[in-house]
């Protein structure tokens, strides 16, 4: 059987259904995976945080894409995730649906690097391929082979070297900070 609804906009109203459904799909120790570190005081993209609804069930898919920056050059890319699909409603073409309309509307807004901590076998289906080994590191422990990324400009991941993080957390790294080395500054009044 295949799924012939569509993907839409998540709504506000949609956040207890999703938290829902990603414990169903993943479990409650998703929140320890490296990947939930890249999500955390991070924000969505806007216009691609998709759901697939049906009548039976409500919510029965999940997507969404969030901003992160790759090494001290912010090299801007997507991480894809969490994708999650109802247990009741899987294999049926509801995360191919909302993986195929997510890379859509990226590329639509002009995005060109999309990473992802995910099953090979499945992604792969996707045209998804393992970033080489030791090019890109994540703010956590995480298997390489599951580290997956997909070009949406040809050539984007030679730009994408070191570590990933989400943009404000490398603005703050190279923001300048008082330090104890610095300390007082050379102005500050002495005695
Ligand atoms: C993994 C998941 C997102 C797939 O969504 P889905 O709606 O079931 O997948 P689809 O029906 O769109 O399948 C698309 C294709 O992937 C294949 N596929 C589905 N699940 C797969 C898996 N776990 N591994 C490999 N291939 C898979 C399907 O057979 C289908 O192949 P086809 O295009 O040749 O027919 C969903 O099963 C899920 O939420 N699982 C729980 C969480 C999970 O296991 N995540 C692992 C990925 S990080």
């Amino acid at each position: 059987m295949t799924f012939t609804l569509s993907p839409v906009d998540q709504t506000e109203h949609d956040h207890d259904a999703i938290e829902h459904l990603l414990d169903l799909a993943f479990g409650l120790s998703r929140i320890a995976k490296t990947s939930y570190q890249l999500r955390l005081g991070n924000t969505a993209i806007e216009g691609l945080s998709l759901v697939m609804r049906d009548k039976a069930l409500g919510l029965i898919g999940a997507i969404s894409f969030w901003p992160i920056a790759v090494g001290p050059e912010m090299t801007p890319a997507l991480l894809l995730g969490p994708l999650a699909v109802h247990p009741e409603r899987q294999n049926m073409g509801v995360g191919r649906a909302l993986i195929a309309e997510g890379l859509t509307r990226a590329k639509a807004k002009g995005h060109k690097l999309v990473l992802l901590v995910g099953d090979p076998p499945f992604y792969a289906r996707f045209d998804f391929r393992q970033v080489p080994e030791g090019q890109i590191d994540l703010p956590g422990p995480f298997d390489p082979r599951r580290l997956m990324f997909i070009e949406l400009e040809a050539g984007a991941l030679a730009k994408a070297h070191g570590l990933a993080l989400p943009p404000w957390r490398w603005t703050e790294l190279s923001a300048p900070r008082a330090t104890t080395s610095g300390w007082p500054p050379a102005t500050a009044p002495q005695g």
